[in-house]
């Protein structure tokens, strides 16, 4: 990918919308066909969305924004999101902005292994079963990856199996395939496979074979983030101190963390919903892994230091950057090449990175003058009708976001 983007476009906000996407161009090489897409209003058009879904009677539209200021691993990146609420761009790129000058974010994404689960019921000694499976352990894999050759090709396939008993006494019991999915979701690739294992898997377990499906809970395909901010660029030492109380708040009670959470998916979602993923495939993995150990936390925390905060985030998060809506709907093709990533796991950084800033900026504003009053303000203007120009006027903190984006 070129190095040449500058996500720090000053007065962005300020510009009419045509002029922005000068500004893209200029300083985020827009190419010439994906601003042909925006500047026709990003409509699919109704016989697109024929293809996509079934009794389409219309297309359904929201705001495509981008989220500036971003720098993600020494790389600066335009965030592509579409979302409904106000402010929510505004405060992503805000709070990016506090964090470049520390630096910006720094994440990892693990490969992309998906888990396929296949269920047994009735497994009359389901420890004997479980040893039969794992005896028979590659050539299980083995029979997977015939099923999938073009992404054997491509370098992905079944990578690892396990075993795991529910109820001994009932004989419940489950098979898991992880898959290398390459650069894609990776939904109906799983599913392929554990219904092409299944027949073999069920002559070794014996029972009554059950569902055959992805698990959403992605566990071993992971990303962590990490950023540092100053408490100067959050407004102080009163204002980091009270980012710090609000983390531990979340950690401490599970009707804040889940206002926290909602807090960080804003982000996540918003760069998900216009990059085509399956967002209810990552809030589902998302809320499930904060609660595995029994207790509901906070995707993030954030740890005071001697400058400022440290922030971080770990969660499952199952994206692709080929398949799906990626390849059928052109204005998502147009926000991947605003986005320029380089893969699936860039893709995973970016998306918890937008998290992080999501989360930042709110409790930023929490911490500090309030949420309402932003809220107010921009309530003001939508019902004046200029809430498609909400961003630039505010000047309070209407989801964290602050004045100058
Ligand atoms: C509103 O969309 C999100 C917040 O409620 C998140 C939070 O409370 O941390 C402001």
């Amino acid at each position: 990918m070129s190095d040449a983007i500058n996500s720090r476009i000053h007065g962005f906000y300020k510009l009419p919308v045509g002029a922005r996407l000068d500004a893209l161009t200029e300083h985020a090489a827009l190419d010439p066909e994906a601003r042909r897409w925006f500047e026709r209003g990003g409509a699919l058009g109704v016989s697109a969305a024929d293809k996509m879904s079934e009794n389409v009677i219309s297309v359904h539209g929201l705001p495509l924004s981008v989220a500036l200021n971003f720098r993600i691993n020494q790389r600066d990146l335009v965030v592509p999101m579409a979302v409904e609420e106000p402010s929510v761009v505004a405060a992503a790129s805000n709070a990016a902005r506090m964090v470049r000058e520390s630096g910006g974010f720094f994440g990892e994404a693990d490969a992309p292994i998906m888990t396929g689960q296949v269920q047994f019921d009735d497994v009359a000694d389901p420890d004997r079963a479980a040893e039969r499976v794992m005896a028979e352990r590659e050539r299980v894999l083995r029979a997977g990856d015939a099923s999938i050759p073009r992404m054997v090709e491509r370098g992905g396939g079944c990578r690892d199996l396990d075993v795991r008993v529910l109820d001994r006494a009932a004989g419940v019991m489950v098979v898991h395939l992880y898959v290398d999915v390459g650069d894609a979701m990776g939904a109906n690739t799983v599913d392929t496979v554990v219904e092409a294992v299944a027949d073999e898997l069920h002559a070794l377990v014996g029972g009554t074979l059950g569902l055959r499906i992805l698990s959403n809970l992605t566990l071993r395909r992971r990303v962590r983030v990490r950023c540092d901010v100053s408490a100067e660029a959050v407004g102080g030492a009163a204002v980091a101190d009270g980012i710090w109380r609000a983390s531990r708040f979340a950690e401490l009670d599970v009707h804040r963390a889940v206002t926290h959470n909602k807090g960080f998916m804003n982000g996540l979602d918003a760069a998900a919903v216009a990059l085509g993923q399956d967002w209810r495939s990552l809030e589902a993995a998302a809320h499930a892994f904060v609660s595995l150990e029994g207790k509901y936390r906070p995707l993030s925390t954030w740890a005071r230091t001697a400058t400022g905060l440290t922030g971080r985030a770990e969660l499952p998060l199952a994206v692709g950057t080929v398949g799906g809506s990626t390849t059928a709907h052109a204005g998502v093709r147009a926000a991947f090449q605003v986005l320029r990533v380089a893969g699936a796991q860039e893709l995973a950084v970016v998306l918890a990175a937008a998290g992080l800033a999501s989360n930042l900026a709110a409790l930023r504003a929490l911490a500090g003058e309030g949420i309402q009053k932003g809220h107010m303000k921009l309530h003001a203007r939508k019902s004046e009708g200029e809430a498609s120009v909400a961003a630039p006027a505010m000047n309070g903190h209407a989801n964290g976001h602050a004045v100058r984006p």
